[in-house]
């Protein structure tokens, strides 16, 4: 091993004297043994030779760059293209502590077992020292860490999804507080995949995988996983949300985070166009994946920061007429991973706009031909576009402070049973909301799709520590949040009898934004049923909207019977997470069931 020392960047100036930060590259350079060890400044060159090296290796194809400026195809190995959900652990010094939703090893065993792993996996290879900040620099509620890597496609996703380079650096100074992240790619073999946080020291190691989420390790791993751990202990929420700004005609601006499955529709509720029926109304994008939120001592309310700086959105579904500024975000400077490839060079995927091409490249690199039985993108290809390229990309998305949040939305992706939308009665109700969220499966993780599971808060493959000491830390930030937001439920996905959507979706989510936005503004009407209060009959506007009457109440209809099985599967979800769900919300599981029985028998 050469050049472990000093830390520098390509010009030789030195990036960093930090002493603990310096022993630690030292320490993992001694364990993964790499030829090189490069200190990543961020910079514009640096980011231009790495994609010539990536080019040159053929990690990264390069697209039509007439039509895609900047553009580059990734091919990840076949066997690794989502989230492992079964092979990320939480290393708690307990079991208990990480829970039963969570894989769990001891740290000793799990330090022991990837260290032999890690052994000489960077032979051959570069180390890149990424430093990044995960939230506005300079702001009390972002968090540094460094990542070391010996991907160059890291290297360029970190360098879109996160504020990378010197200025995290300068950011850190002297201090030990930063999140340690190891990776590796090793061989990409499954069997010797493993994606492990660290909560009590900050730790993330992840080896074997070079995909997404299991490896950007910002993103779930440190915004989420640690994140929600070092929330639970400071007294703030991480959490898996977009964060959107509602603006008025007026001028009149509302924010809104929301929590719903991956998958499920986070960027394209963020990045939504409202129709033509609301002239003049705008939403802006704050974040569209993840949401840091803090209670501000000044105004009692809850800020949220996005702590990213890019989108990283599943490719499949996404066109000019679903999500056009998700289109024009990713029009240049961006990454594709597992796309299909046209003949000229653009990229390709099942719901894109225009007609299907005749003969593509698949996302394996083989030849492709319309009628095609298999898909030509992986439906979990995605981009990775910086968030500047968004055309309504809020002002306020790099503030330091955040942006105060009126409404909090739990949404997932369920065929029956849940209404369109539906106010939570108080924040107690509104934590049972978020806790008892179910929705089916996607492509984003690997393992059956279509198949409901509880995913409480959007969060089941994402909290750090046991999910009923979660439930109860939303349940305290009531006590600290004296003027916090309204809670909602949402459900875009709910399926007639023709198999088909009942809700129009996307841009005509801004119908039901509005009233959540009036609700939160206590300025529009209700109904009271037994789960909450939903939209009265006129409350909803449905102007210039092609849907009939027939779908819409169905979009909206709670079903008692429909209900009794969805309470039954809340509580059986209780019980199966332990004695350490809040005792508030499972009583109000039973009082939901006892106020069933009522209204069955007509009384409500
Ligand atoms: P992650 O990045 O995995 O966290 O996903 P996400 O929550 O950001 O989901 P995204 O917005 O990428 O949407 C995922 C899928 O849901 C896409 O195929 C969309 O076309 C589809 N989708 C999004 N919004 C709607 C909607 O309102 N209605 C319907 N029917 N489908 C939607
Ligand atoms: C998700 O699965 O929720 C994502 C994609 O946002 S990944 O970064 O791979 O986790
Ligand atoms: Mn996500």
């Amino acid at each position: 091993m050469t050049n472990a020392n000093p830390p520098v960047d390509t010009s030789g100036n030195p990036l960093t004297k930090n002493a603990n930060l310096i022993r630690w590259v030292a320490e993992m350079a001694a364990l993964t043994k790499p030829d090189r060890i490069v200190w990543c400044d961020g910079s514009e060159a640096e980011k231009r030779r790495l994609t010539e090296e990536s080019v040159a290796n053929k990690v990264l194809v390069p697209l039509n760059q007439e039509k895609l400026p900047g553009c580059y195809l990734h091919r990840s190995n076949p066997n690794d293209v989502a989230r492992v959900e079964h092979l990320t652990f939480i290393c708690t010094p307990t079991k208990a502590e990480a829970g039963p939703t969570n894989n769990w090893m001891a740290p000793d065993e799990a330090y022991k077992k990837l260290s032999g792993l890690f052994d000489g996996s960077m032979k051959g290879r570069t180390m890149y020292v990424i430093p990044y900040c995960m939230g506005p620099l300079g702001s009390p509620l972002s968090k540094i860490g460094i990542e070391l890597t010996d991907s160059t496609y890291v290297v360029l996703n970190m360098g879109i999804m996160t504020r990378m380079g010197k200025p995290a650096l300068d950011m850190l100074g002297g201090s030990n507080e930063f999140n340690r992240g190891l990776h590796s790619v090793l061989d990409c073999n499954p069997e010797r995949r493993f994606i492990c946080h660290f909560p009590q020291d900050n730790t993330i190691w992840s080896i074997g995988s070079g995909y997404g989420g299991n490896v950007l390790l910002g993103k779930k791993c440190l915004a989420l996983r640690i994140g929600s751990y070092l929330g639970k202990t400071e007294s703030w929420l991480a959490e898996h949300m977009l964060i959107m700004g509602v603006e008025s005609p007026e001028g009149e601006v509302t924010y809104v985070a929301a929590a719903f499955p991956s998958a499920c529709g986070k960027t394209n509720f963020a990045m939504m166009i409202p129709p033509k029926r609301f002239k003049g109304w705008k939403v802006w994008t704050v974040g569209d994946d993840i949401a840091w939120m803090r209670v501000n001592a000044d105004d009692g309310r809850l800020y949220a920061i996005n702590p990213e700086a890019g989108y990283f959105g599943v490719a499949p579904g996404t066109s000019y007429e679903s999500n056009p500024n998700a289109m024009k975000a990713i029009s240049r400077d961006t990454i594709f991973t597992n796309v299909a490839v046209t003949k000229d060079g653009d990229v390709w995927w099942e719901g894109k706009d225009g007609p299907v091409p005749d003969e593509l490249i698949d996302w394996q690199g083989r030849p492709w031909k319309k009628g095609s039985t298999e898909k030509a993108a992986h439906p979990n290809s995605r981009f990775t576009a910086p968030a500047t390229n968004n055309p309504w990309l809020s002002k306020y998305w790099d503030d330091p402070k955040g942006v105060p949040i009126s409404a909090i939305i739990f949404g997932g992706r369920r065929a029956t049973t849940v209404p369109l939308v539906m106010q939570a009665f108080n924040w107690m109700h509104g934590v049972y909301f978020g806790a008892t969220m179910g929705s089916e499966t996607t492509a984003a993780a690997t393992g059956q799709v279509g198949v409901v599971r509880r995913d409480p808060f959007a969060m089941l493959p994402f909290c750090g520590y046991d999910m009923g000491a979660y439930f109860e830390h939303w349940l305290a930030m009531q006590g600290k949040v004296s003027n916090p937001p309204k809670l909602f439920m949402v459900n875009w996905f709910r399926k007639g009898s023709d198999g088909k959507f009942l809700w129009p979706g996307f841009g005509e989510n801004m119908r039901v934004l509005k009233w959540v936005v009036d609700r939160a503004r206590l300025r529009v009407g209700g109904h009271e049923t037994v789960f909450g209060w939903v939209p009265k009959a006129g409350d909803l506007d449905l102007s210039m909207l092609d849907l009939s009457v027939e779908r819409v109440d169905a979009a909206t209809e709670v079903d008692l019977h429909e209900w009794e099985k969805e309470l039954t599967m809340h509580r059986e979800f209780f019980e199966s997470l332990g004695s350490t769900v809040p005792k508030a919300l499972k009583l109000n599981a039973e009082l939901l069931t006892a106020r069933l029985e009522t209204a069955r028998s007509g009384a409500i």
